[in-house]
């Protein structure tokens, strides 16, 4: 079987869902933000205050394609890898690509507890998810699947998804 590949804004629930849907599926679990920390042996916040994001998306590319080698996998992906096309293309190689979605304000009420997410941290959080969403909404379009997690719980998403990927193809 293909990967799977979660991407979406972040608070749309792609870490969550990407535990319980490995499990369910007998697959393993990756995080390309887990392995960009563990490559750069800090965390995100760090990686953006000292290296600045250019820094941060380069790194974040390089994982992608080391995760695109990988097999068996559910892959969560940074909210913001489908800023550069060559990401989506590299995921798409070997993946199959989901989308999660959510509502502003679902987006903020889920991550506002959270201090892990640079650009979330600043003064206005809701004005930013929305110039971010504005920016990345066809860029998310271009996943295989689209899913709008704003009323579900995560285990209801993971099955959402195991049913789309075993259904028989033709
Ligand atoms: C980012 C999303 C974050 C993380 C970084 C930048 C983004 O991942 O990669 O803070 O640009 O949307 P999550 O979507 O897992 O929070």
């Amino acid at each position: 079987m293909k990967n799977i590949v979660l991407v979406g804004f972040m608070g749309t629930g792609k870490s969550a869902v990407g535990r319980r849907l490995s499990k369910m599926l007998n697959m393993t679990y990756v995080s390309t933000d887990d392995l960009i920390e563990a490559k750069e042996g800090c965390a995100i916040t760090e990686i953006f205050a000292k290296s600045g994001e250019p820094h941060f998306r380069k790194v974040e590319k390089e994982v992608i394609k080391e995760v695109s080698g990988l097999e068996n996998s559910v892959i969560a992906a940074g909210g913001g890898v489908v800023l550069d096309p060559e990401n989506i293309a590299t995921l798409k190689k070997n993946g199959v690509l989901f989308c999660l979605n959510a509502a502003p304000e679902v987006i903020y009420m889920r991550t506002k507890k959270y201090k892990h997410r640079p650009l979330l941290n600043g003064p206005d959080p809701v004005k930013k998810i929305k110039e971010l969403l504005n920016v990345r909404q066809e860029l998310y379009k271009k996943a295989d699947h689209q899913i709008d997690t704003s009323e579900k719980s995560v285990t209801e998403i993971a099955r959402e998804i195991c049913s789309v990927v075993s259904e028989p193809r033709e």
